[in-house]
């Protein structure tokens, strides 16, 4: 039966990083897959993150399984993190929220139970968007619609088409937007827009699936928050997939959530049963270990400062690798612009280089990057920079 088979194709960005491990040049430099390295071009286990996995150890007494939606220390505190511990939908219990492994186990769960319970009604996503989105979401037997995003003319936000586009969208549908630090292009809205598509989410009755990856890499762990607090002001009901990938250096871990904000605390328990029923029939109940991780983390002030502090670490020396590259890129090629790798915001940045220059960089330079220009700036080092900025310089 298999011999029948196509071969499917590799995946697009993890399929780079396999080609980037049986590359020999010693150059070699992966700017493709989105993992932080630090300025050695290591991904290192957070201080904190260390301490929590000790007592978290220390104290397990069992590995039975963890409830269908995992544990409530573990719903409460990503519901903080989400929303701050004072916020009106904490006190009337509107949100639930259920552990999943990782960001994609909560996009694939919502797009199930979006799929099973509201299946006529498209997601539309942003493009672009991260490559895996329209896949999760098909997959789940969702019908994907896309709407502008972003302007390539000025590498900004197309303001003017993003919300003329959302304005458009019919009752009822789905929208998914990047809650901060927006991948592949790095360019989120700012307040007043967020204001401008709350606003419409609302008077359209839009469902809004909010996709946060990346909390605390933009501008930090509670300002990264405005976008969605700003929505769920207005919004009586939406979805939020959580990650806990990068800002907890979790990845292999797998550690996420869905927060489901409902109209009132009856409507999100109906909606939690169901939840539950999508990831039973999935993978039935979630992975402990790097989530018992975030709850202690989070549950500890101490230790939640000194994560804090971590993060901040990361997101300064993304920053610095930003204001650095515009430094070399320059230096090398005055004729173009590219300050605005500077203004975005993240781990990631749209280079402005095209499908061309982007094989050209791979094989002629053993430099990876996603088609369509993105790169993965938390990829670049002190060590890497130059070589870099002169591939970058020759295949312009
Ligand atoms: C926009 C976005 N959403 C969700 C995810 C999922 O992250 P994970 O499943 O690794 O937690 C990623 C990871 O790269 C992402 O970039």
């Amino acid at each position: 039966m298999f011999e029948q088979l196509d071969m499917a194709p590799a995946d697009p960005i993890l399929g780079l990083s396999a080609a980037f491990k049986s590359d020999s040049n010693s150059d070699k430099i992966n700017l493709s897959v989105g993992v932080y390295q630090d300025s050695s071009g290591q991904t290192p286990i957070f201080a904190s993150v260390k301490t929590a996995e000790q007592r978290v150890l220390a104290a397990e007494k069992t590995k039975s399984y963890l409830s269908i939606e995992g544990t409530s220390e573990y719903g409460t505190a990503v519901q903080e993190l989400l929303l701050g511990s004072t916020h009106e939908i904490l006190a009337s219990e509107r949100a639930v929220t259920i552990q999943s492994p990782g960001g994609t186990g909560a996009l694939r769960i919502a797009g199930d139970f979006l799929a099973r319970h509201f299946g006529d009604k498209p997601i539309w996503i942003s493009e672009p968007t991260w490559a895996n989105h329209p896949k999760i979401f098909s997959a789940a037997g969702l019908q994907v619609e896309t709407y502008p995003y972003f302007d390539t003319d000025t590498n900004s936000l197309d303001h003017e088409a993003l919300l003329e586009a959302l304005d458009q969208i019919p009752t009822g549908h789905i929208v998914l937007l990047h809650g901060c630090c927006h991948n592949p292009s790095g360019v989120d809205p700012d307040s007043p827009t967020w204001e401008a598509i709350a606003e419409i989410v609302t008077k359209r009755g839009l469902l809004p699936l909010i996709d946060f990856a990346y909390q605390g890499l933009g501008d930090g762990v509670d300002p990264d928050a405005s976008g969605l607090r700003i929505i769920s002001n207005t919004s009586s009901e939406l979805l939020i997939a959580s990650s806990f990938s990068k800002n907890f250096g979790l990845y292999k871990e797998r550690v996420g959530a869905l927060t489901l904000v409902g109209a009132n605390a009856e409507a999100a328990a109906k909606a939690l049963s169901h939840l539950k029923i999508a990831v039973r029939t999935s993978y039935s109940n979630p992975p402990a270990h790097g989530s018992a991780i975030v709850s202690e983390i989070l549950g500890d002030a101490k230790l939640s400062s000194q994560w804090e502090d971590e993060v901040t670490q990361m997101r300064e020396r993304i920053r610095d690798m930003r204001r650095r590259l515009v430094e070399e890129l320059k230096t090398r090629n005055p004729a173009r612009d590219f300050s605005f790798i500077e203004h975005q915001r993240g781990m990631f940045s749209f280079s402005g280089l095209n499908d061309k220059q982007v094989t050209a960089l791979r094989e002629r330079y053993s430099v990876y990057i996603v088609g369509g220009g993105r790169i993965n700036v938390a990829g670049l080092t002190e060590a890497n920079l130059d070589y870099f900025a002169d591939a970058v310089a020759s295949v312009l």
